[in-house]
């Protein structure tokens, strides 16, 4: 991939609009990198996954320093034997006793038609819900709490100690391929990472606080998971752009779950810039299927893609995947109908330069202020996203409706116009961090009673 443009820095515009222009016809472009990309940036260095996040020096939207390369309790990690069998009285690491495990109750989402989105971050494939939807998630904390006490002193709670219970609020979820976190040296093909807020039963989480519970999908040679389906035909190709799941629609996020909910604990980060510490993470260790042709679909939606400028090839080409919709290495009917759906927007918008959005949206969440300043921006910013209905679940070559822009941008000067470029996924994608030294840190195993 020689051409694929290397991002950094502010100098980011005019390198993609060069590199456009220079690779007009043969170049690959990354995941959220592609100039086609609708998504905004909301400041601070650009990053993408192309080095598994070994190059991810920077800087955030305040010019705060990420610690991805500096941290010493940075996520993912390679899961230890010991930890999984649920470690010993010499390494310290331990059980989790069941008074203190946490517990994940969650109803469906289900969809009114313009209330839970599948939204393509150009980091990752989000789901959000526009309602509140009432999910009930306790966590164990110490009984007695100072000001200070962090909710990663969970993993100090021995058996028989005293607890108090915090709620942690789902806020939104998203994916990763390869998966994450290793298991005893073993990759899994995607990530599900479940994003809670906790605001409040720690004071020092009035400001918000975040818990990130994992769970990892292993390939089945088989029948899709219908629990992905709903997810999986409404993930947009494109980054930047927002599918509303169809009325109607649900999400069943408790059946996600694994049935056995065994967990391993631990005190980490976020998996993106600014890879903020901190973390409450849970990573269940029984894992879901996943059929090949959904973890395709998934790595066809964070593809490679080569791109060119509307003119230099007919523009018909846009419609190429549409038809593939139904073919064996079609990706979801939405999907397949995004580029089509993309010529059909109106034009102006986006700076085609700044192609990635939201670090701590796209990622694992956050435990700082600073990160829920990222996480405002990064809200404020999908406004600025383009936001399409699905008319009906399965609606393969179904006209998609072109949603008005909430906001648009205005072009500016010497920056492509990401609508005037046709693009086709050309090679699977990833976006998973390769994992980082646990560094003495805590690893507990929960075992369901
Ligand atoms: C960011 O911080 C660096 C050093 O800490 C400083 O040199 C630079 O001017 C700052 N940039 C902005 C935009 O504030
Ligand atoms: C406990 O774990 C340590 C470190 O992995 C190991 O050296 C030791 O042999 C283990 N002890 C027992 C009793 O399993
Ligand atoms: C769907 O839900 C959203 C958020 O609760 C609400 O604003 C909207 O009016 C609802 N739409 C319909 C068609 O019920
Ligand atoms: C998908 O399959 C069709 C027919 O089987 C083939 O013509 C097309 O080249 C394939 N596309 C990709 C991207 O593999
Ligand atoms: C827990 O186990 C891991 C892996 O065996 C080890 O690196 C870590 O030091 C242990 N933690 C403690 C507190 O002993």
């Amino acid at each position: 991939m020689a051409c694929t443009p290397a991002p950094p820095r502010r100098l980011l515009a005019a390198l993609l609009l060069a590199a456009a222009i220079a690779c007009a016809q043969a170049c690959i472009w990354k995941f959220g990198t592609a100039p086609d990309s609708l998504a905004k940036h909301p400041g601070g260095t650009h990053w993408d996954h192309g080095f598994n996040g070994d190059d991810w020096a920077g800087v955030d939207a305040s010019n705060k320093s990420w610690v991805c390369l500096t941290g010493k309790r940075q996520s993912p990690i390679n899961i230890p034997f010991a930890a999984v069998q649920g470690g010993n009285s010499t390494t310290g690491n331990s059980t989790v006793a069941p008074e203190h495990q946490t517990r994940w109750n969650y109803p469906p989402l289900v969809s009114n038609g313009s209330n839970v989105e599948v939204i393509n971050t150009g980091h990752t494939i989000q789901v959000e819900w526009l309602y509140p939807y009432r999910a009930d998630v306790k966590i164990a904390v110490p009984a007695n709490i100072t000001p200070s006490t962090p909710v990663t002193a969970v993993l100090g709670l021995s058996p028989g100690s005293p607890a108090a219970l915090v709620n942690a609020t789902p806020a939104q979820f998203h994916f990763h391929a390869m998966s994450e976190h290793l298991v005893d040296g073993k990759y899994y093909p995607l990530e599900m990472h479940i994003v809670h807020k906790i605001t409040n039963g720690l004071p020092a989480c009035a400001a918000g606080c975040f818990s990130v519970t994992g769970i990892l999908f292993e390939l089945h040679n088989g029948d899709d998971n219908p629990l992905l389906e709903a997810i999986w035909a409404a993930m947009p190709e494109r980054a930047g752009e927002i599918n509303y799941l169809p009325a109607g629609a649900e999400i069943r996020l408790g059946e996600l779950l694994p049935k056995t909910r065994d967990y391993v604990a631990y005190e980490g980060s976020l998996t993106t810039p600014p890879c903020t510490e901190g973390l409450l993470w849970h990573v269940f260790t029984q894992v879901q299927p996943i059929s090949e042709r959904q973890w395709n679909a998934y790595r066809r939606a964070v593809g490679l893609k080569d791109c060119t400028l509307m003119g230099d090839e007919p523009a018909a080409a846009a419609d190429d995947d549409s038809t593939a919709a139904a073919a064996p290495n079609a990706t979801t009917p939405a999907a397949a109908t995004a580029a089509a759906a993309a010529a059909a927007l109106a034009p102006p918008a986006a700076k085609a330069a700044a192609a990635a959005p939201a670090a701590a949206a796209a990622n694992g969440g956050a435990a700082q202020p600073a990160a829920l300043a990222t996480l405002a921006a990064v809200a404020k910013d999908k406004r600025r996203l383009h936001r399409r209905h699905l008319l009906a679940p399965v609606a393969a070559a179904a006209p998609v409706a072109a949603a008005k822009e909430d906001d648009v941008e205005e072009g500016e000067e010497g920056q492509a116009d990401p609508n005037e470029y046709t693009c086709k996924v050309v090679g699977y994608g990833q976006n998973y961090r390769n994992f980082q030294p646990i560094n003495g840190r805590t690893v507990k195993l929960a075992t369901a009673a």
